[in-house]
């Protein structure tokens, strides 16, 4: 199996460098636009494997796209990442036309891959990959829910005192202030977390993960990728080991949740075909208001793709 991880940024080498240490597959490659970027972080995660065990080959490319033929998953993490004040939105203007761009390399070289998008802002970036590869929508999608339901998870486990491990939750809507973690759907042990913590607590945990970017942005005056890359790393083992797993993606809706023509945050069952399956719960009037008001967000942030004329 051959993976692809475009940008070689803090994102893209955090996600190749998870895949590599796990052994997830035998070959990436590591492309980035930076001269000899991609060929000194390979090298250097390569370098790391007699000491951390793992034979996957990495492989750096400055834009040599021939490298990646062939790739079975290629993960799109090029772009600018935010600076404190900025929103995910306010990456447009540069980031649609260097994903259209990626894209199209990558289906020129490697047609029959799965592409998972990373770059910001998600939902419209993953929108703009899907025009761009014509492809089915279940090759072509974004990853987001993976990584907020994990900020969520995290957070609740520091709550409870518990391991995140047993924290399952499901999160959706677009990756940005509007998300919408699902209490309902969450559970520790399989006990539903409104049975172990106060509502006011759920709901200050609920503001956190949805500012959650926002407050590494804060920390650190870029944006995260240990969480981002590690979760972008999860979703590709899950397509490569054909695993099956359910995880809020950000997938095309084709009528599900009464939607169509945007990208938006679902659970979806994850195999070797992609998105194999997106699952539909029965949200109730306020869950689906909230889902509602996050598509709004999308669709205003879509307004300025389509002011770009790159369609
Ligand atoms: C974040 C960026 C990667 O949420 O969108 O940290």
């Amino acid at each position: 199996m051959k993976v692809t991880v475009v940008g070689a940024g803090n994102v893209g080498a955090t996600c190749a460098d998870v895949l590599a240490q796990k052994g997830v597959v035998n070959e990436i490659v590591l492309l980035d636009i930076k001269e000899n970027y991609a060929e000194g972080k390979a090298l250097d995660m390569w370098e790391a494997s007699p000491v951390n065990y793992f034979d996957t080959r990495v492989i750096g490319s400055t834009n040599d796209y021939s490298k990646t033929a062939g790739s079975d998953v290629v993960v799109i993490t090029s772009g600018i990442p935010r600076k404190p004040g900025m929103s995910r939105d306010d990456l447009i203007a540069t980031n649609a036309k260097i994903v259209k761009m990626v894209t199209e390399q990558v289906i020129e070289h490697s047609p029959e891959a799965v592409i998972v998008i990373v770059s910001n802002p998600l939902d419209v970036m993953t929108y703009a990959a899907f025009l761009t590869a014509k492809k089915s929508r279940n090759k072509v999608f974004g990853m987001a829910g993976v990584l907020d339901t994990a900020r969520y998870r995290s957070f609740l486990a520091l709550e409870l005192d518990c391991s995140p491990k047993d924290i399952q939750a499901v999160l959706m809507g677009g990756h940005g202030d509007t998300m919408v973690p699902l209490p309902r759907y969450t559970t520790v042990g399989g006990i539903p977390v409104t049975e172990l913590v106060s509502e006011e607590r759920i709901n200050e945990i609920v503001e956190r993960t949805k500012k959650g970017g926002g407050e590494i942005v804060n920390l650190l005056g870029t944006s995260a990728w240990y969480a981002p890359g590690a979760s972008a790393a999860q979703m590709v083992e899950a397509i490569v080991k054909d695993q099956k797993r359910i995880f809020p993606v950000c997938t095309m809706l084709d009528g599900e949740y009464g939607m169509q023509n945007i990208a938006l945050g679902v659970p979806v069952k994850l195999g070797k075909n992609g998105i194999e399956q997106v699952l539909e719960l029965k949200l109730n009037k306020d869950e689906m208001a909230l889902l509602e008001d996050s598509a709004v967000a999308v669709r205003g942030v879509m307004k300025t793709l389509e002011d770009m004329n790159l369609f």
